[in-house]
């Protein structure tokens, strides 16, 4: 059976996360060779890897701390030059959350945070698609977002500023590439049973459950959710969406009267 995503390449930071890995197995099991980066070594990333090359893909694991831009970059040409060849779907993922009140907020970690969850992704997004545009081939650039990107939360000053940042920075390629059909979205999870969310909840007794009692529909979205939804942006058939937020937190956006 033909599979959805035959004959494209995938490039993920993050991608040994909980939201990476499973957004890399999904595109993997329709048909996406993978490459993806993180901060742990290749002999760590080596199980995720066999499992993608068990879905009959190519994968690749590289090294790369994305807070330094300029290793981004030459992550993304070294993948382009090699047997896979220019990533067509990209998806910026990495990143990391403070848990501070603002005023004990130190600069460093601030740059930090920024220099990951924003800058990270623009190097990540911007090089990818200057091979693209070289090559005059089409793409899809797919952010991980959060609702944290259009509604402050208490103590998140430097995660809230970086995922709002990433919605316009979207918005600002979607418009920019649109005359190269390289189409840009963003998915803005809420509260994920998983990865960053996951973390907190098992640091902070009672936190999974105060969440799910905030949440309207009463339950947490899972990773394979998200996945989902990049899915759904890469999928050749979603053609007219770009500069679009798909929204998914379960309706905590609607009690705070925040907007995307
Ligand atoms: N889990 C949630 O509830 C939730 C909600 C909204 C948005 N998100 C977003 O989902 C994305 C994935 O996060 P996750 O929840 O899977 O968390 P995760 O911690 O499981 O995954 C994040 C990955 O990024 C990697 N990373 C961190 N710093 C890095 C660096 N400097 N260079 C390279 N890699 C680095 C980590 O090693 C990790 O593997 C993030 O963009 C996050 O903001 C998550």
């Amino acid at each position: 059976m033909a599979r959805l995503l035959h004959g494209q390449h995938l490039i993920i930071s993050g991608g040994l996360g909980d939201i990476g890995r499973a957004v890399t197995l999904l595109l993997a099991a329709q048909g996406a060779a993978v490459t993806l980066s993180d901060l742990r070594s290749q002999a760590e990333a080596e199980p995720h890897v066999a499992a993608l090359r068990a879905q009959h893909v190519a994968a690749r694991y590289d090294q790369v701390d994305v807070s330094d831009a300029e290793a981004v970059q030459r992550w993304v040409n070294a993948v382009a030059d090699g047997p896979l060849g220019a990533p067509s779907l990209v998806v910026p993922n990495a990143a990391v959350v403070t848990v501070q009140p603002v005023l004990e907020l130190s600069l460093d970690r601030w740059s930090r945070e920024l220099s990951i969850n924003l800058t990270g992704a623009f190097a990540l997004a911007q090089a990818a698609a200057h091979r693209l545009v070289q090559m005059r081939r089409s793409g899809r650039i797919v952010f991980i977002g959060s609702w944290a990107g259009h509604r402050p939360h208490q103590s998140l000053a430097a995660y809230c500023v970086a995922k709002a940042g990433l919605r316009m920075l979207m918005r600002q390629l979607a418009l920019e590439l649109a005359d190269h059909d390289i189409l840009v979205n963003e998915v803005a999870p809420g509260y994920v049973d998983a990865g960053l969310s996951g973390q907190l909840f098992a640091r902070n007794h009672g936190a999974r459950d105060r969440s799910i009692a905030q949440v309207p529909v009463h339950r947490l979205s899972e990773a394979a959710d998200v996945a989902r939804e990049v899915l759904h942006f890469c999928d050749p058939a979603t053609r007219y969406h770009t500069g679009a937020v798909s929204l998914m937190d379960g309706g905590l956006s609607l009690l705070s009267g925040a907007k995307p």
